[in-house]
């Protein structure tokens, strides 16, 4: 059982000794796009969003991907082609996800701050409803839509308060934290709901924070809102949707985290007694695994203490060590077996000493030129990249079976002039 479940978890592997992307030998995408890039797997992507359709098919959700986690076009299209819904938290993201071709009745809008005119561009396109996080939020949507004319559903997001049992920076539903509506400020909301003239608010919303590998934060939350539900419809509130949210998680080193199935079977039960329209807003669990990041070897440097790999990719490009302490597996494109081991701190370019892919990591020796893979990349990797040093964003690409395809080009000199003005006074 946990064998299969290992080999099931991506497409990335082995092959006499180099690393593959399905039937794609990835130094091969290396020569031709030059590193660093991210390369995505589309069968594992598909794949991942397959095995949660089926473990929820008995209730027939609404799976919407959290685009935050990876809002490459082309990853888009492939989940929506799937069926997926979007789960957006910008006008830039609502903007990328109608561009994918996600009709707007499957796309949900979160974020504790969205702006009037992200709300009245929402409106306008007709998503499926807003996951609100606030009562000032409530009221401007409502006068928003008033001024449209359009009446709009909107969900409650509940702060459950409980623990998840994850890195404090993930971690979202805990009333210290600034995300959702404590029960007892939304059952008044839920009474006075008549004071909303232009909100059908019909939903409730939660999310407990991300990478969560164990069932049982999932469970305690959401007993804790199906008892809300049932205490709602006691008092006449009749609600349609129930959007358990994200926060799966998935391995990125010897984790056990409960598998789709695993998962459904523990929260079906109580689902399924809301009799409500259930949501999914996962993003890790679908594109982590699919993702890895591709860097080169630049320099090997040994200071008195430590050995230094450092490589061509850098904080800019995958911020999650640096900001998560997170731990992301090093694979060399080339397997050499039976090489001594060394230990390095995987290190990039960036002047800061945060800017580091991997600590005191024991690996076969390294050399200059060498080609790493950073595994499970795929998630909140290109998404949370920046200009930082001035470096170029890397490129993305996407193998489906033995073909690949750039998804977006490596950033070139004239995107760091993008939008940048000298004023007059300079000239
Ligand atoms: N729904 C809401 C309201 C969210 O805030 C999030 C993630 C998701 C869904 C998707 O969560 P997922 O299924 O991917 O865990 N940058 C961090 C993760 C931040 C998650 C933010 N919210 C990381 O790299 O670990």
């Amino acid at each position: 059982m946990e064998r299969r479940f290992e080999i099931n978890m991506h497409d990335f592997r082995y092959k006499n000794n180099h690393l593959f992307c399905e039937s794609v030998r990835i130094e091969d995408i290396a020569s031709n796009v030059g590193t660093p890039f991210y390369l995505y797997s589309y069968r594992t992507l598909i794949d991942h969003f397959g095995k949660l359709q089926e473990a929820f098919k008995e209730v027939n959700p609404l799976i919407c991907y959290s685009m935050k986690a990876n809002s490459n076009s082309a990853i888009l299209r492939a989940l929506v082609k799937k069926g997926a819904g979007l789960d957006i938290v910008s006008g830039g993201e609502l903007f990328k996800a109608l561009r994918s071709g996600c009709v707007p009745r499957k796309i949900v809008y979160a974020s504790v701050g969205k702006t009037t005119r992200e709300i009245r561009e929402a409106i306008r396109r007709g998503i499926l409803f807003f996951n609100v996080e606030s009562i000032p939020e409530l009221e401007l949507i409502n006068s928003i839509a008033l001024s449209l004319r359009k009446t709009v559903q909107v969900a409650i997001r509940i702060n459950p308060d409980v623990e998840p049992h994850t890195h404090r920076f993930i971690t979202t539903g805990k009333l210290t934290n600034k995300f959702g509506i404590d029960f007892e400020t939304a059952r008044r909301i839920f009474l006075q709901r008549n004071r909303f003239a232009s909100l059908k608010i019909n939903g409730l919303h939660m999310h407990i924070g991300s990478q969560i590998i164990e069932s049982s934060p999932f469970i305690g939350a959401i007993r804790r809102v199906a008892a809300f539900v049932a205490e709602l419809r006691r008092l006449g509130v009749r609600l349609k949707y129930l959007n358990i949210g994200g926060g799966l998680g998935i391995v990125y080193k010897n984790e056990r985290p409960q598998t789709a199935a695993e998962f459904a079977s523990a929260v079906m039960p109580i689902l399924r007694k809301t009799g409500l329209k259930i949501i999914l807003e996962p993003g890790r669990f679908i594109v982590g695994n699919a993702g890895i990041l591709v860097a080169r070897v630049l320099y090997i440097k040994r200071s008195k203490t430590k050995t230094f790999a450092i490589v061509d990719a850098g904080m800019n490009d995958l911020i999650r060590p640096a900001l998560y302490e997170a731990y992301h597996e090093i694979l060399p494109l080339r397997e050499i077996s039976h090489s001594v081991r060394t230990k390095y701190d995987v290190v990039g370019p960036i002047c800061e000493s945060a800017d580091f892919l991997a600590k005191d990591r024991t690996m076969p020796k390294l050399a200059v030129g060498d080609l790493l893979a950073v595994m499970g990349a795929g998630a909140y990797g290109f998404s949370m990249s920046s200009n930082y040093n001035q470096r170029l964003r890397a490129a993305e690409v996407m193998v489906n079976k033995n073909q690949f395809f750039i998804t977006r080009r490596r950033e070139d000199y004239s995107d760091l002039l993008k939008g940048e003005v000298i004023p007059g006074f300079l000239k």
